[in-house]
């Protein structure tokens, strides 16, 4: 992998030649390619799909299903089964409210490495006198044996992120986990949220997940577009979240009919730029190779965190998990105030619990900054940051920021 011809096709690293990114789990920066292809839409495609009355129209059309087509080899399914939502929050928001009126009173296991986004949306049903919420019981770990555990006969959802967007743990083994819960009891809904885990590690084993979710941003792709996967089924049993233009058959004064295929979710007229720009983001990692980005971004997990560890007040918590994010504070010092500083020196990283609220209840912190790297990210730039950090004079970020 040639780090060098990656960054030249970044445009925000030539536009911001005195910082370091290092915010990736929160949004990734978009290859040249991508910009180009959301401008070629305006300048030239234009048109609403909803309108295919003329040749041109409906080579449009055909475009954004090709680029659906390419969009759905990431998880391996066909196209039929995913559609087109704003991200991975309307996502889940969509599965939630699904899943509310088809099965009521249902109990959905959740976890505390969850991000907002699956958690809130359950949270809102339950409020709605929907379903009940219960939680893994992680004790001091949190793996296969630690979920299966938690499953008793009430549990009829698990929604489970495959990547946490803080710890940096992911499920690679989510296959046998998703066939042993169904094993237990094949009724059990699956819910994957594979935001995080795209951006490094595709999906090529569906065969007992329920639904899936992810946005393109995290994935060098667009803001405001990401898929819902829902197998088969699922497509006809639950509602859609959205009503509007583009999903009804049928309309009469008293009643309407949705389509009885993925459009049925597709209410509304969709984000089509940003799905072909989403479009050239897989094209641009499939010439990388997503083998070749793992072990780029796990040997620069491995390289950050053996340097950092030489640093004597800096505490990170997360050294061996697989997902190159890195979660530490500097001994003393509110983490907040340590990324504000960081970004006076021009390290763009970010502090908090980066909306995985709960998390707290495992790591025992109120407070860390946050590190994530992506392919672009270098050596050198770690090389930087441990320079930065080693210079630090405690005191300091409060005199810099203010
Ligand atoms: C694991 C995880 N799930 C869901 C989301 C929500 O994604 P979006 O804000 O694009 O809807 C994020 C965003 O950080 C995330 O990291």
């Amino acid at each position: 992998m040639n780090v060098n011809q990656i960054r030249k096709q970044i445009p925000w690293i030539k536009n911001n030649k005195d910082k370091i990114y290092f915010d990736n789990a929160a949004t990734t920066l978009k290859p040249k390619c991508v910009i180009n292809k959301i401008s070629y839409y305006y300048t030239h495609l234009g048109i609403n799909i909803h309108n295919t009355d003329s040749t041109f129209c409906f080579d449009v059309y055909k475009k954004i299903e090709m680029a659906r087509k390419t969009i759905a080899k990431i998880i391996n399914c066909s196209p039929e089964n995913i559609c087109f939502v704003s991200g991975a929050t309307e996502g889940l928001t969509m599965i939630a409210h699904g899943l509310a009126h088809y099965c009521k009173k249902a109990e959905v296991l959740l976890n505390d490495f969850e991000h907002a986004s699956n958690l809130l949306p359950w949270y809102h049903e339950k409020q709605n006198g929907f379903f009940k919420i219960k939680f893994v019981n992680i004790n001091g770990q949190f793996n296969k044996k630690t979920i299966i555990e938690s499953i008793t006969k009430n549990t009829k959802i698990i929604a489970l992120t495959l990547a946490s967007n803080v710890y940096g743990n992911s499920i690679d083994d989510y296959s046998k986990l998703c066939t042993q819960i169904k094993k237990i009891n094949k009724k059990i809904i699956i819910v994957l949220d594979a935001t995080q885990y795209l951006a490094h590690k595709w999906i090529n084993q569906l065969r007992d997940i329920d639904f899936i979710v992810c946005s393109a941003h995290k994935i060098f792709g667009p803001l405001g577009v990401g898929f819902v996967y829902l197998k088969k089924d699922w497509i006809t049993k639950i509602q859609p979240l959205r009503y509007g233009g583009g999903m009804n058959e049928i309309i009469t004064k008293t009643k309407f009919q949705p389509y009885n295929n993925i459009q049925k979710f597709e209410g509304g007229t969709m984000p089509l730029a940003e799905i072909i720009g989403w479009q050239e983001a897989i094209k641009f990692i499939d010439s990388i190779g997503i083998k070749n980005i793992i072990d780029y971004e796990h040997k620069l997990k491995k390289y950050f965190v053996k340097k950092m560890s030489t640093i004597k007040n800096l505490e990170i918590y997360n050294p061996n998990t697989p997902l190159p994010i890195i979660i530490f504070n500097y001994k003393g010092v509110n983490a907040q105030d340590f990324a504000s500083w960081l970004g006076t020196k021009g390290i763009i990283c970010r502090s908090g619990l980066s909306c995985a609220k709960l998390i707290k209840n495992i790591l025992k912190k109120e407070n860390f900054v946050r590190c994530s790297l992506s392919l672009y990210n270098t050596k050198k730039e770690i090389d930087y940051l441990y320079k930065v950090i080693k210079r630090y004079k405690k005191g300091e970020e409060i005199r810099k920021i203010l």
